[in-house]
């Protein structure tokens, strides 16, 4: 039994005395394990234990202090990002190893994105490790240790159900913020990000919230000497990890986050009539078009496209203002459909 004590909401009365509030083991994953809340159904304790692996499980370690420098980091980085707008599940750190977070269910998805060849993308397609990609790529991999976490497309994750494509967009495009974020905090102090992966979760009301961990056990980073503060120590038996991942949290610490300036992002809204609704416009084009000699055409529909700028990474938020700009002004609910891509 573990007795977890946190700071309590002070307008919610506490109805179990302190002594019988016990934390249940929801889940245990290979380096972390998750507890309820004994205060909140809406929230998780996440704990960081000091095992370590690669090779999705054939080789593990257990190395002390790893699980509470990995959760610092993510609790210095998780704290980073939602100051730019980013939305994380972390609340705050409890103690040591512990994150009290909102309460998801993750996606069985994981988000890679790469600046450079690394790691299973260079032994993929053959390339030297360290060639720099043109712009940084977002890869899905399968979370299945048994199938070896395979690559995954976009497409097969929808038509399995894991994800709509909107659900996808949206992580791909968060990750990528991620990446630009992160990156850029990581350059002011002479570090390189290489690649890293991220998790998401869905909270009860579907808000998708970057969830689980971003440290030394999820990121590749080089120093300027391309030495690596990260998990390929362990994976090729090169250094000591733990020092590893406390030199790179000691120099993130010394980025400057207000530095990192907010980057613009573009959302584009496709208004279209719904269909069965008449729509004027189209037909005037359908007709022109067959009179110019296009007659396999059968049906044309006009809508319209809204390329919105903000000064903020996409985040539920966001996603939600749009919508009511979709109600307010942009589009006609009775008579039209709307999609936000975020291509
Ligand atoms: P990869 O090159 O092995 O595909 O890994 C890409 C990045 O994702 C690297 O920074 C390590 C991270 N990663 C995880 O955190 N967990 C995983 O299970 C995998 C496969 C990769």
């Amino acid at each position: 039994m573990i007795h977890i004590g946190h700071g309590r909401d002070p307008a919610r009365p506490t109805l179990v005395p302190r002594e019988e509030m016990t934390v249940r083991l929801i889940h245990e994953g290979k380096v972390k394990r998750v507890f309820s809340d004994p205060e909140s159904d809406e929230r998780l304790i996440v704990e960081f234990t000091d095992a370590i692996t690669a090779g999705d499980g054939a080789k593990r370690e257990v190395l002390k202090g790893k699980g509470e420098v990995a959760c610092e980091t993510t609790e210095f980085l998780f704290s980073y990002l939602e100051g730019k707008g980013i939305a994380t599940h972390l609340i705050r750190r409890l103690e040591g190893t512990k994150l009290l977070c909102k309460k998801v269910s993750i996606f069985p998805i994981e988000c890679v994105c790469r600046n450079v060849a690394a790691g299973s993308f260079a032994r993929r397609y053959g390339l030297e490790t360290g060639r720099p990609l043109s712009r940084p790529l977002v890869e899905f991999f399968l979370k299945d240790d048994e199938l070896h976490d395979p690559m995954i497309t976009m497409d097969a994750i929808v038509r399995l159900g894991m994800a709509t494509q909107e659900e996808l967009e949206f992580m791909r495009r968060v990750t990528l913020d991620v990446n630009y974020y992160l990156s850029e905090l990581f350059r002011q102090v002479g570090l390189r990000l290489v690649d890293f992966k991220l998790e998401f979760g869905r909270t009860e009301n579907g808000e998708i919230l970057v969830a689980d961990e971003i440290s030394g056990d999820t990121m590749r980073v080089w120093d300027e000497n391309r030495s690596s503060l990260d998990k390929d120590l362990f994976r090729e038996d090169e250094g000591d990890v733990v020092q590893a991942y406390k030199r790179l949290l000691e120099r993130i610490r010394e980025a400057n986050p207000e530095q990192v300036p907010i980057r613009e992002e573009t959302l584009l809204v496709h208004v279209m009539p719904k269909s069965g609704i008449k729509n004027p416009p189209g037909e005037v084009a359908r007709k022109a078009l067959v009179r110019l000699g296009y007659d396999e055409i059968v049906d044309v529909r006009m809508g319209k496209v809204f390329e919105i700028k903000v000064n903020t990474p996409v985040s539920p938020r966001l996603l939600a203002r749009v919508e009511e700009m979709n109600r307010r002004l942009l589009a006609n609910p009775i008579a039209e459909n709307t999609r936000v891509r975020l291509e």
